[in-house]
């Protein structure tokens, strides 16, 4: 293993899209921001460095960050923000990961803008569990708004209300062809007869996308830096945060084949209703030739999405084996959902909210990761409930306990110990499903269903021999979703819903696990040029 480094310039650029140029945020002028690539075992030493007016952080999103959450990102979870002028060193390592991941600002809004993707090669002389292909490509997923990102949310925080929708979706930054203001859109160039490997990253905001190309199969073969057993499919459903790793193979003769990106969202409610267009480009393709169309799923494909997490499994061959905790210490249930709550300073008296077990969680104004490093009082509270409050019962109505409260309360492990969690999908206002994160841990996606879950038994049908890993899940509409990890990396961890409405409404909460006994078990020291606040 070697160590890489990386210097990230934060820095303001115009960019075009859909007829119209705004300033942004980017690194390095880039948008999407550069590609990190690495081995898996090599150590990253990311230099950031704000020239902007905005504040800054970088996520390494599915990175474990062993014992270096000081590394990890989230602002005010693990870190102050980097203000202008300064810069921060996040140096971690990629202990036993291979695979395809992202990284993202982690403040406010700034990920809209502020991304990339993080490339894990095996270790050298160690093939990929399937066929190589012939070439790769990376596709990052994204959304635009003409106007500036963060004046979407503020208004919409001051108006109670969800945001304005993107104007539209982006593969590798591009939006589809608008014959207006002269863009062409994402083309991928192919040869008939060659594969390639597509690493597909949903860098989206506010929306759970589906990835077609025209006439063209996938087999995917990795989901969030995990190996799967290979399955075909025509469709592949990706949240923010997620990522899939394809084989494309070139199996047309020539011709041109649309690749759609569309957003899903169980419920009726109005919304922008883009799609990204890109092209599947044979070579020796007459330029006038025209593109061969697929049809798109409709915006409420819940069967689409539930036949893709469904096929999902873990490789879980001697190099890659599960280790799916099987007996629990922490039993929890989430309940999380979207609801409405009083509130006294905003246009309409009432506002959008977001809990899990009821708990809106508030963002402390000194980071959590610090406050338990050095025992700081008062900044959070211990008694996240681990089930919650009130019961509810999801029966297709809305339940009647929409009523949070707000704090910022954490939820202890010790450490080594295993977790199960149990999301319930409450359906409260809108029916969407939430693509669930946890940082700090990759998690085995024991198992899923629609209604409530039944605690007797559901857990009879669990899958414990070849259950997905990942770090982010979808919770389905009205449904639930279950996962196992052991609490097996010291430090604060943050837990999310990955559409970002959602987290700024308060689905958010924290983990902390104590350190071990052990001489590698516990939190490093945090690094001497770590931001203040
Ligand atoms: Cu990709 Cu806490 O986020």
């Amino acid at each position: 293993s070697v160590t890489r480094h990386y210097k990230f310039n934060v820095v303001m650029r115009n960019k075009t899209r859909v007829c119209a140029t705004k300033s942004i945020v980017t690194v390095n002028g880039k948008f999407p921001g550069p590609t990190l690539y690495a081995r898996e075992d090599d150590t990253i030493i990311v230099k950031v460095v704000n020239h902007v007016q905005e504040n800054v952080t970088i996520h390494w999103h599915g990175v474990r960050q062993l014992r270096t959450g000081w590394s990890d990102g989230p602002a005010y979870i693990t870190q102050c923000p980097i203000q202008t002028g300064q810069s921060y060193i996040y140096n971690f390592s990629l202990t036993g990961q291979r695979g395809t991941l992202l990284w993202h600002a982690h403040v406010n809004w700034l990920r809209a803008i502020v991304h990339g993707a993080i490339v894990i090669l095996p270790k050298r002389g160690i093939p990929y569990p399937f066929p190589k292909p012939d070439k790769e490509e990376i596709i990052v997923l994204g959304e635009w708004w003409k106007s500036d990102v963060e004046a979407v949310i503020n208004q919409a925080m001051q108006l109670g209300q969800p945001p304005n929708v993107s104007d539209a979706h982006t593969i590798n930054g591009l939006p589809g062809p608008a014959p207006n203001c002269s863009s062409t859109g994402y083309t991928l160039h192919v040869e008939s007869g060659k594969t390639y490997l597509l690493r597909i990253v949903s860098a989206a905001l506010n929306e759970e996308l589906f990835f077609k190309i025209a006439a063209h199969q996938l087999t995917i073969v990795e989901v969030d830096a995990t190996y799967t057993k290979p399955f075909r499919t025509d469709t592949i459903f990706i949240g923010p945060g997620q990522t899939t790793t394809a084989i494309l193979t070139a199996d047309q003769v020539a011709g041109k084949y649309l690749i759609a990106v569309s957003p899903f969202m169980d419920t009726t409610v109005a919304t922008d209703n883009q799609t990204a267009t890109g092209v599947v480009r044979y070579k020796s393709t007459a330029a006038f030739s025209p593109t061969n169309l697929t049809t798109i799923p409709p915006r409420n494909a819940t069967p689409v999405t539930n036949s893709f997490a469904d096929s999902l499994r873990s490789l879980n061959s001697k190099e890659y084996p599960v280790n799916v905790p099987l007996s629990i210490d922490h039993s929890l249930l989430f309940a999380i959902g979207v609801g409405v709550n009083p509130c006294a300073t905003c246009l309409n008296g009432s506002r959008v909210v977001a809990a899990i077990n009821n708990v809106s969680f508030v963002l402390p104004s000194t980071p959590l990761l610090q406050a338990h490093y050095y025992g700081i009082s008062g900044v959070y509270t211990e008694d996240f409930p681990g089930t919650p409050l009130m019961p509810f019962n999801y029966t297709g109505t809305p339940p009647t306990n929409i009523q949070t409260t707000n704090g910022t309360e954490v939820y202890k492990l010790a450490f080594n110990s295993t977790v199960q969690i149990v999301f319930q999908g409450t359906s409260i206002i809108a029916p969407e499903s939430h693509p669930t994160h946890l940082h700090g841990f990759n998690f085995y996606v024991v198992g899923k269903g629609l209604g409530n879950f039944d605690p007797k038994n559901d857990p009879q049908k669990f899958n414990l021999v070849d259950p997905v890993e990942r770090n982010t899940v979808s919770v389905p509409t009205a449904g639930w979703t279950a996962i196992r990890f052991r609490a097996d990396n010291p430090g604060v961890w943050f837990l999310h819903c990955h559409l970002e409405v959602h987290t700024t409404w308060g689905l958010k909460m924290a983990f902390v696990v104590e350190n071990g006994l052990g001489p590698n078990e516990s939190i490093l020291p945090p690094p001497s040029d770590l931001p203040k606040c």
